[in-house]
Parts: C-alpha cells; sequence; structure tokens
C-alpha cells in the first residue's frame, strides 16, 4: 500500500514536470489545455465541437481507437461549486453575462428567456440534472437499434444515475400528483412510463453533480486533447485549385475571452496524401450552437447566407429548420404567512406523465436570487407542433444566434396546453400542498379557472423547460448515420438533430446517443478495415 502511493507520488511529480502548461485535473484528461497554440496546426483522428452532454460521451467512445480533439469553449465545471453542489441547485443560472458565465441567456423572438450551458458539461452542467430514459416507443420511432440503445443508456447510467433521496417537498409533491389523478404510481424508474414516477439524477448520495465531463475517462484519456475556453468559428474545406470543395480538412477557431482575434486551426488526419481522411469533425454544440457553426461555414440556405456576405460552400436549405421548444407553464402555490417563505433549492425528481404521454409535470423549488426562493408546479406539452427557425443575427459565433420557436401557434398546441393547465391547477390545489404550505381552509372556495381563462394564462405565460431542439435534423440536414448531407467528413450529434424531444426530459438520451454513435462509428471503422 505504502509502496503504491509513493510510486504514485512519483508519476504523478513526472508528469507535472512533462507538461507543465496543461491544466491539471483529477478527472480531465491529462492532455487539457487553454491554450490554443498548444493546438494550433495540429492534427487529430476525430474532431469534436462542443463538450456538452452528448460531446463527452462521444469523445470517450472515438478515444477508445483514435486520437481525438475535443473543442469546448467554456472553461472546467470541477472548481465550481455553484455546478457541482446539491444544495447550490439552480444559482448557477441566477446570474448571467455576455461571455464568460457558465449559462449563456437568450430571449427568443417570442420573448420567452430562455439558457444554454457554456462550460465544459454544457446543459448538464446546469440543468435539473433530472435523468429519464425515452420510451421505447421513440426509441422505435426514431429508427435506432434498440439493443444498442439499451447498452449506450446502462454505459452512461454506471457512472452518472443515482437513486434520488426525496425531500419532505418532494414527498408532498409526490401525494399531489396522486390526489390528481396521474396513476399508476411507479415508484423509482429510470422508463418513461405513464403515470407518477420518481426518476433519476445526476447528483450523488453525496449531492455532487456528475456531469457528462465525468464520462471523458471512461474511454482512452490519453487519446484525448482537450481544448477548454475556445470557441470554433467555423469548417475548414480542402482547395482544390482556387475551387472549394465540399470536403472537411479541419476547424478554425479562436480564444472564448475575446483578447486576441487570432484565427486558429486543427486538422483532420489524412492518409497518404489524399485529400480524404477517414475521421470525420463532428459537430456536438448543441440546437443553437451546430446550426450556428454550419452557417458560419457556408452550410445553409443560400439567400441567408448571402445577407452576411458569407461564401456558399453547400446550399442546405433546412439549416436553422425544425426549431421547437416544449411550450411550459407553472403555477406558484400559495403559502400561508404562518410558514417560512423561502424553501432551500429542490432540484425535479417526481414527475408525472399524463394524458397518453403528451404531458409531463413536476415540481421544483428554484433560486430566483442568491437568498430567495420560488415553489413552482410546471408542466409542458411533450410532442408540440409548432416550430420555428434559427437565424444568424452576426458573424461572431460568441454571440448567441437568433430564434424563433413559435410557441402554441397551432390550435391543437394551445388546446393542449388548457388541458396542461387545467391539471396544474387540480395539483396546486391539492389536499397535500394545502396542508404542507398552511393554506387548507382557503382551498375549497376558489372556482377553478375557465377555458378563457387558461387559454390567455398560455398565450401570456408561457415558458420553456429548456428542452428545445432541432436546426440540423434529421433526415433534412443530416442522415440516419448523423452526416451533413453534401459534405464529405462532417457530423452532428446533439440536440439540434431532433424531430421530437425524447417526450421526457432530453439529457439522459443526448448522452446515450454520444455513446451510442460512437459505437457505431467504432464498429464501421471496423468494416472498413477488414475490406
Ligand atoms: C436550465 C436547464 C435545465 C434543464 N433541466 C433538465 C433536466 O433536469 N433533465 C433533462 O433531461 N434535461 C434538462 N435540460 C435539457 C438538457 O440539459 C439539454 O437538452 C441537453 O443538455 C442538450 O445537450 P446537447 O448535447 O444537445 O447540447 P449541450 O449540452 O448544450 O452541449 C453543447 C456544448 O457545445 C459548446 N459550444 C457551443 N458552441 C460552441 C462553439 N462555437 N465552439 C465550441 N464549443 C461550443 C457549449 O458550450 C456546450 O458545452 C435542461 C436544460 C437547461 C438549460
Ligand atoms: C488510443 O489508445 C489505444 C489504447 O490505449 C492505443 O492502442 C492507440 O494507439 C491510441 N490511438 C491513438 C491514435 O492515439
Ligand atoms: C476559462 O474560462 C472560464 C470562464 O470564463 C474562466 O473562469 C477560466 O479561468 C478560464 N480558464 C483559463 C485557463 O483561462
Ligand atoms: C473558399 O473558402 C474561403 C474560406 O472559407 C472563402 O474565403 C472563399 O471565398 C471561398 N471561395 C469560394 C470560391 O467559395
Ligand atoms: C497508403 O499507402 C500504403 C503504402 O503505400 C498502402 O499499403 C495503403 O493501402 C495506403 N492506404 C490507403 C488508405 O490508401
Ligand atoms: C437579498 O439580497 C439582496 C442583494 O443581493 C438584498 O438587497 C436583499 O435585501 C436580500 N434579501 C433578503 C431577504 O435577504
Ligand atoms: C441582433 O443583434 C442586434 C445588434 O447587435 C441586437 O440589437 C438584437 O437584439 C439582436 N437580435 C436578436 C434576436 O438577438
Ligand atoms: C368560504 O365560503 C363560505 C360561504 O361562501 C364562507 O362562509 C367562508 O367564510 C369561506 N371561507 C374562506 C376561508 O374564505
Amino acid at each position: 500500500m505504502a509502496m503504491g502511493f509513493s510510486l504514485y507520488l512519483f508519476l504523478l511529480f513526472v508528469h507535472l514536470a512533462l507538461c507543465c502548461s496543461w491544466i491539471q485535473g483529477q478527472t480531465l484528461p491529462r492532455k487539457t489545455t487553454s491554450d490554443v497554440n498548444q493546438v494550433s496546426g495540429k492534427s487529430f483522428d476525430y474532431i469534436i465541437v462542443g463538450g456538452g452532454t452528448a460531446g463527452c460521451p462521444l469523445a470517450a467512445t472515438l478515444s477508445e481507437k483514435f486520437s481525438v480533439l475535443l473543442v469546448e469553449r467554456g472553461g472546467s465545471p470541477y472548481e465550481n461549486p455553484l455546478i457541482m453542489e446539491n444544495k447550490n441547485f439552480g444559482l448557477s443560472i441566477v446570474q448571467t453575462d455576455e461571455y464568460t458565465s457558465v449559462a449563456q441567456s437568450f430571449v427568443s423572438k417570442d420573448g420567452v428567456s430562455n439558457l444554454r450551458g457554456r462550460v465544459l458539461g454544457g446543459g448538464s452542467a446546469i440543468n435539473g440534472g433530472f435523468f429519464s430514459r425515452a420510451s421505447e416507443d421513440y426509441v422505435k420511432r426514431v429508427g435506432w437499434n434498440k439493443d444498442m440503445v439499451s447498452d449506450a443508456y446502462m454505459w452512461v447510467e454506471s457512472r452518472n444515475a443515482f437513486k434520488p433521496k426525496l425531500t419532505p417537498w418532494d414527498y408532498v409533491a409526490e401525494l399531489s400528483l396522486l390526489e390528481a389523478g396521474i396513476f399508476p404510481y411507479n415508484g423509482f424508474s429510470l422508463d418513461h412510463i405513464e403515470g407518477t414516477k420518481i426518476g433519476a439524477t445526476i447528483y450523488d448520495e453525496q449531492g455532487r453533480r456528475h456531469t457528462s465531463a465525468d464520462l471523458l475517462t471512461a474511454g482512452n484519456p490519453n487519446n484525448i486533447t482537450l481544448l477548454l475556453n475556445a470557441t470554433v468559428t467555423s469548417i475548414i474545406f480542402h482547395k482544390k485549385g482556387n475551387r472549394n470543395e465540399t470536403i472537411v480538412r479541419g476547424i478554425r477557431f479562436i480564444k472564448s475571452d475575446g483578447s486576441s482575434s487570432q484565427t486558429h486551426e486543427a486538422y483532420l488526419n489524412t492518409q497518404n496524401n489524399s485529400r480524404s481522411s477517414t475521421g470525420d469533425v463532428i459537430l456536438a454544440a448543441g440546437a443553437l450552437g451546430s446550426p450556428q457553426i454550419l452557417l458560419l461555414s457556408g452550410i445553409g440556405p443560400q439567400k441567408h447566407l448571402n445577407k452576411f456576405d458569407i461564401p456558399v460552400a453547400v446550399n442546405l436549405k433546412c439549416v436553422g429548420k425544425g426549431m421547437q421548444d416544449n411550450p411550459a407553464i407553472a403555477f406558484v402555490p400559495e403559502v400561508a404567512d404562518s410558514k417560512p417563505k423561502n424553501f432551500p433549492p429542490d432540484s425535479p425528481k417526481v414527475i408525472a406523465i399524463a394524458d397518453d404521454f403528451k404531458l409531463i409535470v413536476g415540481s421544483m423549488i428554484l433560486p430566483i436570487s442568491f437568498n430567495a426562493t420560488i415553489m413552482l408546479i410546471s408542466g409542458k406539452l411533450a410532442f408540440p407542433e409548432s416550430e420555428g427557425q434559427l437565424e444568424l443575427n452576426s458573424t461572431d459565433p460568441r454571440q448567441n444566434p437568433s430564434v424563433t420557436f413559435n410557441y402554441l401557434a397551432t390550435e391543437k398546441d394551445m388546446a393542449e396546453c388548457v388541458k396542461l393547465g387545467r391539471l396544474l391547477e387540480q395539483i396546486v390545489r391539492s389536499k397535500s400542498i394545502a396542508y404542507f404550505l398552511g393554506v387548507e381552509g382557503k382551498r375549497r372556495n376558489e372556482s377553478m379557472s375557465t377555458d378563457d381563462e387558461l387559454r390567455k394564462l398560455c398565450k401570456n405565460n408561457v415558458g420553456t423547460f429548456y428542452h428545445y431542439h432541432g436546426g440540423c435534423t434529421m433526415g433534412s440536414v443530416v442522415d440516419k448515420n448523423y452526416r451533413v448531407f453534401g459534405v464529405e467528413g462532417l457530423r452532428v450529434i446533439d440536440g439540434s438533430t431532433f424531430l421530437e424531444s425524447p417526450g421526457t426530459n432530453p439529457m439522459a438520451t443526448l448522452l446515450m446517443l454520444g455513446r451510442y454513435q460512437g459505437i457505431k462509428i467504432l464498429q464501421e471503422r471496423e468494416k472498413m478495415l477488414k475490406h
């Protein structure tokens, strides 16, 4: 034991001495850096853009056989207690700034405030941590291989999913869902099944968050070069004479802090001086980031690219189309004056899947500032029809593109929202909640809202569960293997490829997707070698 320890110290010393400029972090790959010069001009088998929810498991999986460059615009989550500790749940999204906060805010053209992760771990570093698999029906609809999907979920769950400990409020919320008639009661389950259930969480028993970044060491971390605090600006194509081809050569990137306008490049390894690489550049920059990078690279609708003087590489009309966000509404239950107003933050753990999977409802206690929280009974439409689009608003990759979701634009969505409102009202007025919050006496006399009132509420108060997706949807921007149409050596693997959200909260499915597609790429390469 003692010998093992001193050997370890010795190795650590050598390690530090050899690469003093790499950032040291127990859980990060050895070759992690924020110094763009250490990566500039280098070549890799695969380049992944975005160290988010899908990007990290994908990088880990490809690293089992290949060298991988993973570029993330934000920093490491590990030193940030607002991200890592359950007692600080929600605090990382309370304050945002334009270029450095780990949560980047954006307001869609619909006027709804929204958020994106800007840190290694992406959405999984700032989200509610609620972990639930997609339904079998969804897996079938997308056309995924059921067994590979199941293996990939298990690979993720063995590291990142935990059974939560319920707080008194969670128990009350659970009772209120059952009181509203959302049955059966399924207890703790990873599956997306009708009724009321307790889902898994990425916070462990000690209250520590396990973001997707924890997966980076699950492959061969020595094959991963992780570049943090660098923003990818565009994709580089090979040139033939003075013509640009649509064969991908690499990526361009800048420092995220804006301290220098200098652009750097990294490349894909090629074989025998041919133009083709066997690896790919893979975008995993999320539903806003991936379509944005395609557009900045000249892959998108010609008319739109012309507006920004971006030379057209591929006139791919559907880039930025099919943007969806699940409309959400929330009620704040009344709390008696005699009760304390500020409950501690409480991440979502109990959820109800109602009305033939169309409505998802749950509860959480969210900070609204560093010293105040709000208790919410909220719900979303699982499968809205309404969709919108994403367009560039600037050629600066550090700025948000402009997005419209067209929440509740169709009558069907509006009618479902009214249903959701009625259900939420029933839950908020349940005996369980009224008793817990000391308003039992007041409860019975209040009449329920009318349809008209609920329509107004939906129209004026529609919000988000942050499950937005689309922009590089399968079938119009990428094929079944997530390859971008009309370009060689380019894929997109993240929430931008979803035609619909997995019904439930999407994080678990995006973690799974990174692993699943990584395995498929490894298998594809193995087949190629045999031929
Ligand atoms: C506040 C909030 C709460 C949520 N709660 C839950 C929940 O409880 N359960 C659940 O299942 N889902 C939840 N979600 C949704 C879920 O987290 C997201 O759907 C999911 O994380 C998206 O994964 P992704 O891989 O598509 O993108 P992301 O995880 O967003 O990854 C994209 C990554 O790319 C990086 N990037 C973007 N552009 C560039 C660029 N140009 N160069 C370099 N890097 C770039 C980003 O910084 C980011 O790290 C929540 C989301 C939010 C925002
Ligand atoms: C990746 O790791 C494997 C296993 O350690 C090793 O055999 C392989 O050479 C590495 N590949 C590259 C390209 O670094
Ligand atoms: C990376 O960026 C984050 C966020 O702006 C910052 O906190 C961190 O210090 C940066 N890291 C380095 C090594 O520059
Ligand atoms: C080729 O690509 C470069 C950079 O992307 C661009 O500056 C140039 O205008 C393109 N040329 C053509 C002919 O499209
Ligand atoms: C590269 O060249 C070597 C030796 O000339 C040859 O054996 C190999 O098949 C070539 N590989 C490819 C992918 O063309
Ligand atoms: C919360 O903090 C703000 C400033 O950060 C302060 O103005 C306010 O009085 C505080 N409220 C409570 C209830 O402590
Ligand atoms: C687009 O950019 C302009 C100027 O930078 C800004 O005023 C505007 O709010 C942006 N629009 C959107 C939708 O982001
Ligand atoms: C409820 O209504 C009844 C009859 O209208 C009234 O007597 C009673 O005071 C009301 N209770 C509360 C708590 O408002």
